[in-house]
């Protein structure tokens, strides 16, 4: 058993305000919902962003500033399935830029994946898989002097409260050298009737992708928790700029938890904070880089001016 993922739970669940951390949606089946989430006609974050780097792959690829003759890295920070990504890389090969792709990945199996697909699509691609945190990785790719490029895409970093964001960029900007590029993906602010009802749909699977953590708890932890005496509830703040998702107990009621030997009550009402999606513009983007030495070099956004992929330059 994951003894992190006890202390994780035991420590959110034991606050005066409940929490339970969203990096912990993501085993094998919240996965599943997650690559379910981003084809929800309400969930446009991915559409969005695709736009982007299909119809803007030239606007890119300018604005990185790469030249077709000298040799760069282009690392990505969680991959996923690449259908973004892929776009940007099938340009680059077309023009014959000089490069590697490095998908940085904490999952070995979403990096074989990956890589299979490529090598069928793109067989003049060069992949370098890289397994690990983040930063372990950047910090072993520092030895190397080529010029770097790292994407950060699908509003990843929408999911670190900013203070948490502020750090995770100052080390992302420590890690490159002078002139290293950074290709952020960030949702942008905008009305509620578009933002809630990507964290809201129709279809409930959001609702599942958060409730997933109850039953993760129950499989992994012992827990009894009782699925349906609990909601999901998404609230959107468009002043600040912040969704936030909640679990909420529908009545009174108590939950064993078997791994902590501990039961703990849920009042009715009562919410448990699970997620931050939070949505950028440029000056909250700002005040994120605040502490780095990255500069906005552009701001590139979708059709509908939903999402923007800001390319940031380390100074
Ligand atoms: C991965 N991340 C950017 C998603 C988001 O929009 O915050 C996770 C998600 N949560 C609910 N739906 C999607």
């Amino acid at each position: 058993m994951n003894k992190k993922f006890k202390n994780d739970i035991n420590e959110g669940l034991s606050k005066l305000s409940k929490t339970l951390p969203s990096k912990y949606f993501y085993d094998k089946i919240g996965d599943a919902l997650f690559v379910k989430i981003m084809n929800l006609p309400e969930y446009y974050l991915t559409k969005a962003e695709f736009d982007i780097f299909k119809n803007q792959t030239k606007n890119i690829i300018s604005s990185l500033d790469i030249k077709p003759n000298t040799y760069f890295e282009l690392i990505e920070l969680g991959a996923g399935d690449g259908t973004k990504t892929k776009e940007l890389l099938k340009v680059l090969l077309l023009e014959n830029f000089q490069f590697e792709y490095l998908p940085v990945d904490i999952s070995q199996n979403a990096l074989d994946n990956l890589e299979a697909n490529l090598n069928k699509e793109l067989p003049k691609l060069k992949v370098t898989k890289k397994q690990g945190d983040y930063f372990s990785v950047l910090d072993s790719l520092k030895t190397s002097k080529h010029p770097k490029v790292v994407l950060f895409l699908g509003s990843n970093i929408g999911n670190m409260e900013d203070e948490k964001a502020s750090r995770f960029i100052t080390n992302l900007s420590n890690s490159l050298n002078t002139k290293g590029k950074i290709l952020l993906g960030v949702d942008l602010i905008k009305a509620q009737d578009i933002v809630l009802p990507a964290y809201n749909d129709k279809a409930g699977v959001t609702k599942a992708f958060n409730l997933n953590l109850l039953h993760r708890i129950n499989r992994e932890l012992d827990a009894n928790f009782s699925i349906k005496d609990f909601s999901h509830q998404p609230e959107y703040s468009e002043k600040e700029g912040i969704a936030r998702s909640y679990i909420v107990s529908n009545i009174d009621q108590d939950v064993s938890i078997g791994a902590l030997n501990k039961v703990f009550h849920f009042k009715k009402d009562e919410k448990i904070y699970t997620e931050i999606s939070r949505k950028y513009n440029d000056l909250v983007l700002n005040e994120i880089l605040k502490n780095s030495e990255l500069k906005i070099v552009t701001k590139l956004l979708d059709a509908k001016g939903y999402f923007a992929d800001y390319i940031l330059i380390k100074t």
